[in-house]
């Protein structure tokens, strides 16, 4: 292979940042895009010279593609991945891998048949402090694992009449909050404690069970255009979870879209035997190191204070901040290297299908247990 070549289905918010994480990959090249939308098609085409098609379908029998990256809402993805896979080609697809467990159950056997290089794209562990704290747990030098607390919230749905398409449980799912930032906090902790979560016990919460719809509502926009309908909400706009780890580590997490001024505030805690973790996204570069009988470390991301497995995940010298797009760079490279090096069937860096299968299973356990009230086990769906 001389260079991966390269689709992209979908460029909205994420499709553009994927579309500029491709172009900081040497060995990769984008031919070729597709978008449900024809304007969208005919712009991004044009920007990157590059082949716009009307369909996947399309897209996928005129090129020679060595990967696809599905950057579609989550209704579509089911059905964007199934072509990919059945068309043989390497797939990078957006969390939530689907739109619940039975679809990612189904899609992993595909993956496992098809034997193509699968990833999902759970961003937030390619930081590189992130796979620093990973190895030092795995490594056991923090010791045994007591407590994870994690949270992300986020303001940009506070308002009644802030809409998106995941809203609209046909395009969003059954889940909003859980599938689209819990997701994160469940891969990101998971992958550091080298554990799955297993089982859970949440709460929901709609503070808007009405919403106003408008006509140009999109992700993270503030345009609005003329108002269409009053829409009854049915996801959460923030929801409190327990989770129990494989090893029995006690977990407590709370996700909100409703939180007014938080951003894209993601914070995580571990707390060990020895020391403890704690890491915000917001604040990458950073990792705060807890001692109960000696001074409390502020370590700063920089190559000779990480891991020598995790020096690979960062590029930039010490007080020259990484960042989001960094980590997004991170794993389309991470993919992309374990595709020309031939090792995406050993353990790899980024989540793979399986991963994000098994999230798609935590989620629909914490919708489970929203309903029902009671902890669900994550395997079985059914109570613990
Ligand atoms: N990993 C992350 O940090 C992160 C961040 C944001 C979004 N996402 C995920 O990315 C996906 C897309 O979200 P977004 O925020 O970019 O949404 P978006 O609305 O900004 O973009 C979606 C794009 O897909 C296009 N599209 C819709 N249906 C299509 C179809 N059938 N075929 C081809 N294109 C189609 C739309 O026209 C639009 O351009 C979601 O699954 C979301 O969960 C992930």
């Amino acid at each position: 292979m001389e260079k991966i070549r390269v689709g992209v289905v979908g460029t909205g918010f994420i499709g553009g940042k994927h579309i500029e994480a491709i172009a900081r990959i040497p060995q990769a090249e984008l031919v070729a895009i597709t978008d449900s939308s024809a304007a969208r098609i005919q712009e991004v085409a044009e920007r990157y010279q590059v082949h716009g098609y009307q369909s996947v379908e399309e897209m996928l029998d005129r090129e020679s593609l060595d990967v696809v990256h599905n950057c579609t809402p989550t209704s579509m993805h089911y059905f964007v991945n199934e072509k990919v896979l059945l068309a043989h080609k390497h797939l990078y697809c957006e969390k939530p891998l689907a739109l619940d467990a039975a679809e990612g159950e189904k899609l992993q056997q595909l993956a496992e048949r098809q034997g193509v290089a699968n990833g999902v794209n759970l961003n937030y562990r390619m930081n590189a402090l992130v796979q620093h704290m990973h190895d030092l747990v795995q490594d056991g030098q923090a010791g045994r694992s007591f407590l994870v607390t994690g949270s992300y919230i986020q303001d940009w749905m506070m308002m009644q009449d802030d809409y998106d398409w995941r809203l609209d449980p046909k395009v969003g799912g059954v889940s909003r909050a859980i599938a689209d930032i819990g997701s994160h906090l469940f891969d990101t902790c998971q992958f550091v404690l080298g554990k799955r979560i297993t089982a859970v016990n949440a709460h929901l919460t709609v503070v808007h069970p009405i919403r106003c719809q408008y006509e140009k509502a999109q992700t993270f926009s503030k345009e609005k255009g003329r108002l269409l309908r009053e829409a009854p909400v049915v996801n959460e706009d923030a929801a409190s979870i327990m989770a129990r780890f494989e090893d029995g580590t006690e977990g407590l997490f709370q996700v909100s879209q409703i939180s007014a001024g938080h951003k894209n505030d993601m914070r995580l805690r571990f707390d060990f035997e020895r020391c403890s973790y704690e890491w915000r996204q917001e604040e990458s570069n950073l990792l705060y190191i807890g001692h109960r009988d000696e001074p409390n470390q502020i370590l700063q991301r920089e190559a000779a204070a990480l891991s020598p497995r995790a020096r690979r995940f960062t590029g930039l010298p010490a007080g020259h901040p990484e960042g989001w797009n960094d980590a997004l760079y991170q794993a389309v490279n991470a993919f992309y290297q374990s595709i020309l090096t031939d090792t995406w069937r050993q353990e790899t860096p980024y989540a793979t299908i399986a991963e994000g299968a098994w999230i798609m299973k935590i989620i629909d356990a914490c919708l489970a247990s929203g309903k029902q009230g009671r902890w669900i086990d994550v395997a079985t769906g059914g109570a613990v």
